[in-house]
């Protein structure tokens, strides 16, 4: 896949997206969410890639929407409902396989709000989040008053929020924004260690799972709860159910096929 300011490489089932823009700090333009909404559909459509790695590399992740580009927006321009980052970010967000997101230095803005659409967040040490568009006379208009609420609760999030203020890895995992926090020289060992561990399991177990736990975040909890119910027994007509269960009685590591 050959894009301009991203890079995707794929190596033993894992896709590594890697963002590309490093005189701004990865800042990202209308190109940037374009070729990841693009990556994202290819990557969902290949059933030899099974997990996603989403990073800007070993400096920054994103310092946010690019600001260049939007300084001179009119409300226009920004209402359009298919505006692309909201488009990037749902195929991200709903792509039936785990997505990691391993995030080195400034996360902020949108930066900070592609991280919400992985399913987890691995921190280096030198990572710092925030949502500063408050200080642009903005909101985090790529999901962060939704999305950052759901994961961590709304007092937090309005902390964030009204703030702009950045807060280091420590904070960020003391509140819950990041799973993990490793030393920056180990992020992509630690998230293609993790990586790993996922693609060892079942494709459709883990895109139901993903699924089962995304819908029912946007339902009340008695729906969520027959969402589950539908996606738990539709498992039982896999192939992998079978080996699992059997794998397990017979004291064996199962070996599943995705189907
Ligand atoms: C465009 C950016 C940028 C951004 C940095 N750069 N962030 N360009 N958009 N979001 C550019 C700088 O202009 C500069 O270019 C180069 O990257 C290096 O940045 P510096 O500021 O010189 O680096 P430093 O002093 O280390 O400060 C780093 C920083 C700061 C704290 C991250 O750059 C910063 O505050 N950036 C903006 C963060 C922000 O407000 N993000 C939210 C954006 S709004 P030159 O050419 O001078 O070298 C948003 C809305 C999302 O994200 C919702 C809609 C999709």
């Amino acid at each position: 896949m050959a894009y301009e300011t991203i890079v995707v490489e794929i190596e033993e089932g894992i896709a590594i997206l890697t963002l590309n823009r490093p005189a701004v700090l990865n800042a990202l333009n209308d190109q940037v969410f374009n070729e990841l909404a693009d990556a994202a559909s290819t990557l969902t459509a290949d059933p030899s890639v099974r997990v996603v790695i989403i990073t800007g590399g070993e400096k920054v992740f994103a310092a946010g929407a690019d600001i260049g580009q939007m300084a001179s927006a009119t409300a226009v321009d920004v209402t359009t409902s298919d505006k692309p980052s909201h488009r990037a970010f749902q195929l991200i967000e709903n792509m039936p396989k785990p997505v990691i997101a391993a995030i080195a230095g400034y996360a902020l803005g949108g930066g900070c709000e592609l991280t919400l659409v992985a399913d987890v967040r691995i921190a280096a040490d030198n990572a710092q989040f925030g949502l500063p568009e408050i200080k642009l006379g903005i909101l985090p208009g790529a999901g962060g008053t939704q999305r950052l609420p759901r994961l961590i609760g709304s007092g937090r999030a309005k902390e964030l929020i009204f703030s702009g203020d950045f807060i280091k890895a420590e904070e960020a995992l003391r509140i819950g924004l990041v799973n993990k926090v490793v030393p920056a020289d180990q992020l992509f060992d630690e998230a293609k260690k993790m990586a790993k561990r996922f693609a060892a399991r079942g494709a459709v177990a883990l895109r139901m799972a993903k699924s089962s736990v995304n819908e029912g975040l946007r339902m009340d909890l008695e729906a969520g709860l027959q969402y589950e119910h539908k996606c738990f027994s539709l498992l039982f007509a896999t192939e992998d159910q079978k080996e699992g269960m059997k794998a397990f009685l017979e004291k064996r590591p199962a070996k599943f096929q995705g189907r």
